[in-house]
C-alpha cells in the first residue's frame, strides 16, 4: 500500500486529540490507553483543527469539496479508497503512515427499501442500511478498520476484546490480515457458532469464560492493565471513529439528505454513539443542513439505557442482568452509555424496548422482504412500530433501520424459529405460536417422488394465493 502513502498528501489528514467525556481532559491522540488518566471515563476523538477563520473545514475542504473528493475516490482501485471508511478519511484521525491500514474493503454496505416491512410498520418511506454486509458479516469491521490499524502503527503484537461475538470474529480477521495476535474473551455458551467459528478460524486464542459479557469485560479491563496487549472493544474512541463512516455513507446515499429517523440496536452502546457523533459533525462541517432523530432500541431482558433513561433522565446508568435470544446484544452495564445520552438528548431521538417474540417477528418480516439478519438488527423493526404507534414517528416520515448483522450469524436461531421450537417451554409458547406460525417456513423431510413433490407445490400455491390475496 505504499502508493496510498505516496498519495495522501498532508490535507488529507485529520489532526485530533482525545478528550474526556467526562471532566474534558486533552491529551494527543498517539496515548495508547483508552480510558481518562485523570477521572478513569471514556475518551472521545476531537479535531481542534477543524474550525478556522473561515468556518469548519475539515482538512482544509469546505463541504462541497469534501463530497466531490469522495465522490471520485468511488472510481479509484487503491485500497484505501475503496474501503468505505478511508474513503472518507479527512474526517477520520490520521495514521502518521497509512501504509499501516489494514483493509478488508469494509463498509459500501447497501441501502434496501423495505416494502413489506414498511406496511407492517405503518410507514411510506422504510430503508435498511445492512452494516451485515461488511467482509465479517457485521458492522464491527468499520470500526475495527481503524482501531485495528492504529494498534499496528503502535506496535502492538496483541490485542484483544470482550465480544458477544461479532467484535471477536471482526478483531480476530483484521489481526490475521496484519500478522498480530489476537485474545478473544467470550461468556461460555452464550454467543452463536457463526461466530465463534469465525474467531477460530481467524487464528485468535479464543477463551470462553464461564460468566457473562460483563464479567468478560471486567477480566480484560484488569489483563490490560497487566499485559502489553491493546483493548479493541467500543471503549476504544478509534473504533467509533471508523464506525462513524456508515452514517456519511448513508446521507451521501440520500444526495446528502438526512432521513427523517435512524434507528439503532443498543448493546454496549458503541454503535449509536458513533452513528449519533458522525451526524453531528456532518451538521457542524455543513455536510447536511439537519440532524435525523436517532433513536435506540433495546430487548426487554437487556434494557439498561431504556430504564437509565426512564428512571433517571440519563443522570445515573441502571445497569441490569442481561437475557435475551438476541445474544449480541445480551449486555447489562452498556460501556458507552453516557455518549449514547448525549446522542439521545442532541438529536431527539427515542429509547424503547421490544420483547424476545416482537423480536422474532420482526426478523422474519425482514427476511419476507429478502434481506435477513440477525435477532439483535430486527429490534429496528420492533421498535419501528411501537414508535409509529406512540405517534413519535409519523407515517410520511424516512426512517432507515440500521441492520447490524448478517443473517448468517446465527442460523440457530432462525431454524429454531421456522420449526415452531423457539418458544418451546417458555411462558410465551402460546402467544409466540399464533403470532409468529404465519412466518414459519418448516423444512418437509419427503420421500423421493415427483407426485409427492408436486403436491407440495400445489398446495403452497393455494395457501400463498390466499396469504397473499392472488398477488
Ligand atoms: N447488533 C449486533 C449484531 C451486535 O453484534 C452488537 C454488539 C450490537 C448490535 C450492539 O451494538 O454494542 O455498539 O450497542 N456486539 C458487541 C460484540 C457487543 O461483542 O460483538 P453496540
Amino acid at each position: 500500500m505504499t502508493d496510498q502513502a505516496a498519495s495522501a498528501s498532508k490535507l488529507e489528514t485529520g489532526v485530533s486529540q482525545l478528550r474526556c467525556i467526562a471532566c474534558g481532559a486533552v491529551r494527543e491522540s498517539d496515548a495508547t490507553n483508552v480510558r481518562c488518566a485523570h477521572c478513569g471515563d471514556l475518551l472521545e476523538v476531537v479535531y481542534p483543527g477543524w474550525k478556522t477563520s473561515a468556518g469548519m473545514r475539515a482538512a482544509g475542504l469546505d463541504a462541497p469539496e469534501l463530497k466531490e473528493l469522495w465522490r471520485q475516490r468511488r472510481e479509484s482501485y487503491k485500497p484505501l479508497d475503496q474501503s468505505g471508511v478511508w474513503r472518507f478519511r479527512e474526517v477520520l484521525p490520521a495514521l502518521s503512515d497509512w501504509s499501516q491500514v489494514i483493509t478488508l474493503r469494509e463498509g459500501n454496505t447497501p441501502v434496501y427499501e423495505l416494502p413489506g416491512c414498511g406496511r407492517a410498520a405503518g410507514v411510506q418511506q422504510l430503508y435498511a442500511k445492512h452494516q451485515g454486509m461488511n467482509p465479517t458479516g457485521s458492522f464491527k469491521d468499520t470500526g475495527m478498520t481503524s482501531a485495528a490499524s492504529f494498534a499496528r502503527e503502535r506496535g502492538f503484537r496483541w490485542v484483544a476484546c470482550a465480544s458477544t461475538g461479532n467484535t471477536s470474529a471482526s478483531m480476530a480477521a483484521y489481526a490475521a490480515r496484519a500478522g498480530m495476535r489476537s485474545l478473544v474473551l467470550i461468556p461460555q455458551g452464550q454467543i452463536t457458532w457463526g461466530k465463534l467459528s469465525q474467531a477460530l478460524d481467524y487464528g485468535a486464542v479464543t477463551c470462553q469464560l464461564k460468566t457473562d459479557f460483563d464479567g468478560c469485560m471486567r477480566v480484560l479491563g484488569e489483563v490490560v492493565q497487566r499485559m502489553p496487549v491493546y483493548l479493541l472493544n467500543s471503549v476504544n474512541p478509534y473504533r467509533l471513529e471508523g464506525q462513524k463512516t456508515a452514517a456519511v455513507e448513508l446521507v451521501e446515499r440520500f444526495d446528502w439528505q438526512a432521513p427523517d429517523h435512524v434507528i439503532v440496536p443498543g448493546g454496549n452502546l458503541g454503535n449509536s454513539s458513533a452513528l449519533g457523533k458522525a451526524f453531528l459533525e456532518m451538521k457542524e462541517l455543513g455536510l447536511i443542513s439537519r440532524l435525523p432523530k436517532l433513536s435506540v432500541i433495546q430487548a426487554e431482558g437487556a434494557n439498561a439505557l431504556v430504564r437509565t433513561m426512564r428512571e433517571t433522565g440519563g443522570r445515573k446508568l441502571i445497569s441490569v442482568h442481561a437475557e435475551t435470544m438476541a445474544t449480541a446484544i445480551r449486555i447489562g452495564s452498556p460501556a458507552s452509555w453516557k455518549k449514547a445520552v448525549r446522542v439521545l438528548e442532541a438529536t431527539g431521538g427515542a429509547v424503547e424496548q421490544v420483547s424476545e417474540v416482537e423480536i422474532a417477528l420482526a426478523k422474519a418480516e425482514i427476511g419476507a422482504d429478502g434481506i435477513g439478519c440477525e435477532p439483535a438488527s430486527a429490534v429496528t423493526l420492533a421498535g419501528l412500530k411501537k414508535l409509529v404507534k406512540q405517534g413519535f414517528v409519523k407515517r410520511n416520515e424516512s426512517v432507515v433501520l440500521i441492520l447490524t448483522g448478517n443473517l448468517l450469524k446465527d442460523p440457530d436461531f432462525t431454524l429454531k424459529f421456522h420449526r415452531g421450537d423457539l418458544f418451546a417451554g417458555t411462558p410465551q409458547e402460546e402467544e409466540a405460536e399464533s403470532i409468529l406460525s404465519p412466518r414459519q417456513h418448516a423444512p418437509m423431510v419427503l420421500d423421493a417422488n415427483v407426485n409427492t413433490v408436486v403436491k407440495v407445490l400445489e398446495h403452497a400455491e393455494r395457501t400463498e394465493s390466499r396469504e397473499y390475496g392472488g398477488r
